[in-house]
């Protein structure tokens, strides 16, 4: 088994650890996609009962919550309206209503992630200047108001909405400067691009009791709208740097005294050198495959560490890949998941269908996870081909 790094607990630890969830505690989750969807799948082992508040009223969560409130996420007084009488608050997203959060903290609920981490995440500005001010290494960037200043960069350079923007939707990389007289017209990070060999992200945990662990290196395949096409797990590196992007995460979250889980997406570029690309607070895309691939799935280390129970393993225990179902081109309507009973035929594929109602181009429907017979790199590229050979026969089309 590939060894998770941090994960031992002493007897001390244990005594501090209150255990308190289940029914006793009113749980709520800003929230309910598919990340919240699969929280609460996680959560039931637990008998815990997560309340959730969502903008739409057919979200993922919608009929899994313990109790749905369809609101503004983004509105303070919604936001507070639906935590004041939680014990333990969380979110499945960044993009919503500090004000409302910091109001729910002074209030005595337990908000996890700090409002003050979601600020600076929320704001590639300003976790961009966090990296810089703490020696993260990431791509060397500028601020700026809009397009006007989209050429004062070398290229080739990368415009990234500060605030808003999600899967790649608010990214545009410069190639010619034909490309930056059509760059974004708003506050934005100009970077460097980097040379990127491969894509990793590292998932690690901090607990309230300050325990950490960071699951092994995912290596993120994307396709051409930006969107993860498929990751592997563990990622096909040296140990030497899959030890350098850990302890790199592991320097964030001790950094920003982070209590929750954070995804940490990274670049290797063409000479072996790792940057920081950006930060998530919370279960993340790169760590489906830890359902079925690791010792503690992501969601449940999620609730351990926003819980101060002890966190769980985040050893390998068979090398994963993992397929995104998104909507195909014209995909509108009812989905159909065509392909997916042939899939389920194959020995080690799990499906996950988020029980979205309509399908849109571009949207995730879904996952699927393929797993290899062992946990050796050699098996996670067995895991990439039956990946390969799972994306042509699944699409997502509507009816
Ligand atoms: N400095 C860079 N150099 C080269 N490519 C980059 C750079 N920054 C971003 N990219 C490319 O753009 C993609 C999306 O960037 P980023 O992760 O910042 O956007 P996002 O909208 O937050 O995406 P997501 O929600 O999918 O994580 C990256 O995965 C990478 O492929
Ligand atoms: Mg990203």
């Amino acid at each position: 088994m590939d060894e998770g790094m941090g994960a031992g607990i002493s007897n001390e630890k244990l005594k501090r650890c209150d255990v308190s969830f289940g029914s006793t505690v009113r749980f709520g989750m800003l929230g309910g996609g598919q990340l919240g969807r699969m929280t609460i799948q996680a959560a039931q082992n637990l008998d815990l009962r997560v309340e959730v508040l969502d903008p739409d009223a057919a979200a993922p969560c919608a009929r899994t919550a313990y109790r749905f409130t369809q609101g503004d996420l983004n509105n303070a007084k919604e936001v507070i309206d639906f935590g004041r009488n939680l014990d333990v608050l969380t979110v499945e997203l960044e993009n919503v209503s500090i004000e409302g959060l910091t109001a729910l903290k002074a209030m005595g609920v337990q908000v996890w992630p700090d409002p003050e981490h979601l600020a600076l995440i929320c704001d590639k500005g300003v976790q961009k200047q966090f990296f810089a001010d703490n020696g993260i290494p990431t791509a060397d960037f500028h601020l700026i108001e809009g397009r006007a200043e989209t050429m004062t960069r070398a290229l080739p350079s990368v415009q990234k909405l500060r605030v808003g923007g999600y899967d790649g939707r608010g990214v545009q990389v410069f190639r010619t400067e034909d490309d930056a007289r059509y760059g974004f017209d708003a506050p934005s990070v100009l970077e460097d691009a980097v040379d990127i060999a491969m894509e990793l992200s590292v998932i690690v945990a901090r607990s309230t009791a300050g325990e950490v662990a960071t699951y092994p290196v995912v290596e993120a395949v994307f396709n051409d709208l930006n969107l993860v096409d498929f990751t592997v797990a563990p990622a096909r590196i040296s140990e030497e740097v899959a030890e350098q992007a850990r302890a790199i995460a592991l320097d964030i979250v001790e950094k920003m005294n982070f209590v929750g889980l954070l995804a940490v997406e990274l670049f290797l570029d063409r000479d072996g050198a790792i940057w920081v690309n950006e930060i998530a607070p919370r279960t993340h895309n790169s760590g489906h495959h830890t359902i079925e691939g690791n010792v503690t799935s992501q969601f449940e280390q999620h609730l351990r560490a926003v819980l101060g129970l002890p966190l769980g393993s985040t050893a390998t225990r068979r090398a994963a890949a993992m397929l995104n179902l998104i909507g195909g081109a014209e995909a509108e309507g009812t989905p159909v998941y065509a392909g997916l009973a042939e899939a389920m035929a194959m020995d080690g594929v799990y499906p996950h269908v988020y029980g979205k109602a309509l399908v849109r181009p571009g949207r995730k429907m879904g996952h699927v996870t393929a797993l290899a017979p062992s946990a050796t790199p050699m098996c996670a590229t067995s895991a990439a081909n039956r990946i390969i050979e799972l994306k042509s026969l699944l699409s997502v089309q509507g009816s």
